[in-house]
């Protein structure tokens, strides 16, 4: 049976964009809906221009009241009936509470080779680390942050004089590669881990 793929974002959605153009043809899985917290995400748009139904649960009216718009979050998620969810650029962090709802169901990119540099600012701490690899992960979702098994690498050399944003702009196509990789074999069943060379 065709998995149901909800994609949650909060920008410009590219790695939204190349997840939803990998659902097609004898791929396992299609996308239901692209979700952000931010209305005026760019992503949207473009989930949009790809006929994927949108949804836009804004975050700011919730206050402090996480749980408030986990709900909403769930409930949409509820609606659209995901076998997978994917965060793609979703800059909330979710409760243990929210993310036991749907375990073994939510996949997450993040820009470092995890288990180094949980959180922000992943690309600025490989170089004041003085790494000469860097890359990106991506990692089934539990409850500790940028934590949980790891469904696939893609790695790249640092060059001497890389800065974030050399490293950022290098990374990214290859984020676009490794996420739809491992989506394509977790919508399959297989969470053997996938790895890329850059
Ligand atoms: C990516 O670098 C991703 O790894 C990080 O946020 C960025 C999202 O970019 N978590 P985009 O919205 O997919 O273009």
């Amino acid at each position: 049976m065709t998995k149901r793929v909800a994609i949650l974002i909060s920008g410009g959605g590219s790695n939204m964009v190349a997840l939803a153009q990998s659902m097609r043809g004898d791929h396992p899985a299609r996308p239901v809906l692209v979700m952000s917290n931010d209305p005026q995400a760019g992503g949207l748009a473009k989930a949009r221009s790809l006929h994927i139904p949108t949804l836009a649960i804004d975050h700011k009216p919730y206050g402090k009241d996480r749980s408030g718009f986990e709900a909403a979050l769930h409930k949409a998620l509820q609606t659209a009936r995901p076998d997978i969810i994917c965060l793609a650029g979703f800059m909330r962090i979710l409760t243990a509470e929210f993310m036991a709802k749907w375990e073994g169901r939510m996949l997450n990119i993040h820009p470092s080779l995890l288990p180094k540099y949980k959180g922000l600012h992943t690309h600025a701490r490989a170089l004041e680390a003085g790494d000469t690899e860097h890359g990106c992960t991506v990692h089934e979702v539990t409850a500790a942050l940028d934590d949980g098994p790891i469904l696939g690498q893609a790695r790249m050399s640092m060059q001497a004089d890389d800065t974030p944003q050399t490293l950022a702009a290098r990374l990214l196509p290859l984020e676009h590669a490794l996420y739809p990789a491992v989506l394509r074999r977790f919508a399959a069943g297989d969470r053997t881990p996938v790895t890329l060379q850059g």
